[in-house]
């Protein structure tokens, strides 16, 4: 098939998030100006440079909300700075909690019955039961198109302050994935764990016989 994006797809659902895919889940801890926590997941999340390290999440506007945006962009707005917390398979049920559209201001570690452990370069809580946590103090808030005004799209970039990666998953001074046990969002209500893994040596120039010449 094919579709041009203004058109109407005529699937049964909107195809675009079962085709950009596994995407990871940012875990995003945050404090409003008057240290009141919030914690939500994302998936329009992923690094994007090493050197200083950084990292994105978009968010996606919401008409419930009175300015149309969600609890987390609105804090990190205010404070310059969040949490992003990686969600393992057993953290999968508590991560679908925190994505309760709460009213402003509920702190979603509570309603999730999760731990807040400090963070070292930043104000907001991180969560214990996460095996890595990235504390980020935000670059730019970058706004994004969107096909209606009272629900707006934006990117949120953040240079990654500290990283906290739990003794457990590390093996030989290597993240173990099977111990990290993270979880990617797909399509629909589907999720993915990390199953066959395979290694690959990128070629260098000029390619030899072995790398497809
Ligand atoms: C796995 C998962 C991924 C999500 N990804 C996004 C996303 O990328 N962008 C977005 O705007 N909302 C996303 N959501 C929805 C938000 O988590 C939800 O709107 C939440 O209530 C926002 O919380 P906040 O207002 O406390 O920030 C996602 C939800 C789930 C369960």
């Amino acid at each position: 098939m094919f579709y041009r994006t203004e058109d109407d797809h005529g699937l049964r659902h909107n195809p675009f998030n079962a085709i950009i895919v596994p995407r990871p889940i940012g875990w995003i801890s945050s404090c409003d100006a008057e240290g009141r926590v919030n914690l939500a997941p994302y998936s329009f999340f992923n690094g994007v440079a090493y050197h200083p390290p950084q990292i994105m999440y978009a968010s996606t506007g919401d008409a419930d909300r009175g300015d149309g945006l969600k609890d987390s962009i609105a804090n990190i707005r205010e404070t310059g700075e969040f949490a992003v917390n990686l969600v393992s398979y057993d953290l999968r049920e508590a991560m679908n909690r925190t994505a309760v559209p709460a009213p402003r201001g509920v702190d979603e570690f509570e309603v999730a019955g999760l731990t807040k452990a400090p963070c070292e370069t930043i104000g907001a809580p991180r969560v214990a039961e996460s095996p890595v946590t990235l504390e980020c103090r935000l670059v730019q808030i970058v706004d994004l198109p969107s096909t209606n005004p009272a629900t707006p799209n934006r990117a949120v970039f953040g240079h990654v302050t500290a990283i906290h990666i739990a003794d457990a998953v590390l093996v030989d001074g290597v993240v173990d994935i099977g111990k990290l046990a993270p979880i990617s969002r797909l399509g629909y209500r589907d999720y993915a764990r990390v199953g066959e893994v395979f290694s690959m040596t990128r070629p260098t120039w000029p390619l030899a016989e072995s790398d497809g010449r």
